[in-house]
């Protein structure tokens, strides 16, 4: 009988350049570069460029890709028809695979996987997640969508076009390093949901869509929202431990807590947290901020020795939440990021391709007897 490995554990389906993970030593690096040193030096844009070319740009590169970038800023009017055709009360995650899926519809040739092809509409579907988001959510608040403004930053235009002002450069930063520390992570489910689609040569828009629906899972993306979730029902300090204790009793999983590579500290989540505190500080509310640290604490305390540590979801809720953002639009802000890593993975999948198609170990009954539909009890 073939081994079964449950939920793929275990199994390398692929090989890539992208991100090394050490999930003993909690080692994250893209391209070989450690995401800590991404974090403090680079841009989205620049790590962008990292990912889907194997290396950093030279000064000239870095600009063109920026400039090729901004100018596809803008939504096609047929998806702002549709945005503001959607029922205002949809979730954001279904609004936004809506959107990238209907984007195919105005690409006057969806389905090519040419190289140079596929590179441009990756980079138009990047450029213009932050627009499609942020449309929805000034239209489900009866607001008119704003028209990009080209001269900013990938960060600072996505502030711009959701808040209707321009982030301060504190919160430009603080918001481009999240991007940052999403935009890749090895094989995980969204990245491989992409690269089965892509293996089978269908189009970058199906990738995309497909991506985004494996990532708004609870168990993956979405537990950035359900954080906040659990956040909101502790509701304060003093009694993040009773809620721990009696959550883990439960056996209850605690939402942005364990992973299946990291057996350590997350490193995206060292840099969050960081991020998360000081944010806290600035904007003068620490009770989210206090109530994470005070569940890590509770938690290290009860399943460190378990592997079980905090991921990359738990302290960007409270990152988010200190930068304005709405509950809802958490996960968004995954996707908005992961689109890079996404297509850089199909780019690598489409080099030197090969049909994704595991094995099942079947353990149903056989040869059994046909029996007509009137003689069944
Ligand atoms: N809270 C409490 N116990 C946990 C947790 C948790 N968050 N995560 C794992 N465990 C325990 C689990 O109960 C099990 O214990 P036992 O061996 O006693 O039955 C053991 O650890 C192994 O757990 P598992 O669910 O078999 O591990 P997995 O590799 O299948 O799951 C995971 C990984 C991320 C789905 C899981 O840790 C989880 O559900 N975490 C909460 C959701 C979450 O934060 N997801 C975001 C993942 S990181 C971002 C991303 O890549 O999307």
């Amino acid at each position: 009988m073939a081994v079964v490995s449950k939920g793929l554990e275990g199994i390398v389906a692929a090989e890539t350049q992208m991100s090394f993970i050490d999930g003993e030593k909690g080692v994250l690096e893209y391209v070989g570069i450690a995401i800590d040193e991404l974090a403090r030096n680079s841009t989205f844009e620049e790590t962008v460029f990292l990912l889907w070319n194997q290396r950093l740009p030279r000064k000239a590169e870095l600009d063109a890709f920026n400039k090729a970038l901004r100018a596809q800023y803008d939504l096609p009017p047929f998806i702002d028809g549709l945005i503001a055709a959607f029922p205002k009360n949809a979730q954001p995650m279904h609004v936004l695979r809506t959107a990238v899926s209907a984007m195919a519809l105005v690409d006057p040739n969806p389905n090519s996987i040419e190289p140079a092809e596929y590179r441009a509409k990756a980079l138009a579907i990047l450029a213009k997640t932050g627009a499609i988001i942020a449309a929805f959510d000034r239209r489900r608040r009866g607001l008119e969508p704003i028209k990009p403004d080209h001269s900013l930053s990938f960060a600072a235009n996505f502030l711009y076009l959701l808040n209707g002002s321009k982030p301060t450069p504190t919160m430009e930063r603080a918001f481009d390093v999240c991007m940052i520390l999403h935009a890749d992570h090895g094989l995980n489910a969204s990245t491989f949901t992409g690269r089965v689609i892509a293996s089978t040569l269908s189009d970058i828009y199906s990738v995309m869509s497909g991506a985004i629906g494996a990532l708004r899972g609870p168990l993956h993306g979405g537990a950035n929202e359900g954080v906040m979730v659990m956040l909101e029902e502790i509701g304060s300090v003093e009694k993040v431990d009773a809620w721990v204790d009696d959550a883990l009793k439960n056996k209850k999983k605690i939402m942005g807590f364990g992973h299946r590579v990291y057996k350590a500290y997350d490193p995206r989540a060292t840099y969050l947290k960081t991020l998360a505190e000081q944010l806290s500080k600035d904007t003068g509310n620490e009770k989210l901020y206090q109530m994470s640290s005070g569940i890590e604490k509770r938690m290290h305390d009860a399943v460190a020795a378990k592997g079980i540590y905090p991921n990359v979801d738990f302290y960007s809720a409270t990152t988010y939440h200190a930068l304005g953002l709405k509950l809802d639009l958490f996960t968004p802000m995954f996707a908005l990021s992961r689109i890079s890593g996404w297509a850089a993975h199909c780019i690598e999948q489409l080099a030197a391709n090969r049909l994704i198609r595991p094995d099942a170990e079947y353990t149903g009954p056989h040869e059994v007897d046909y029996t007509p539909i009137d003689r069944r009890g």
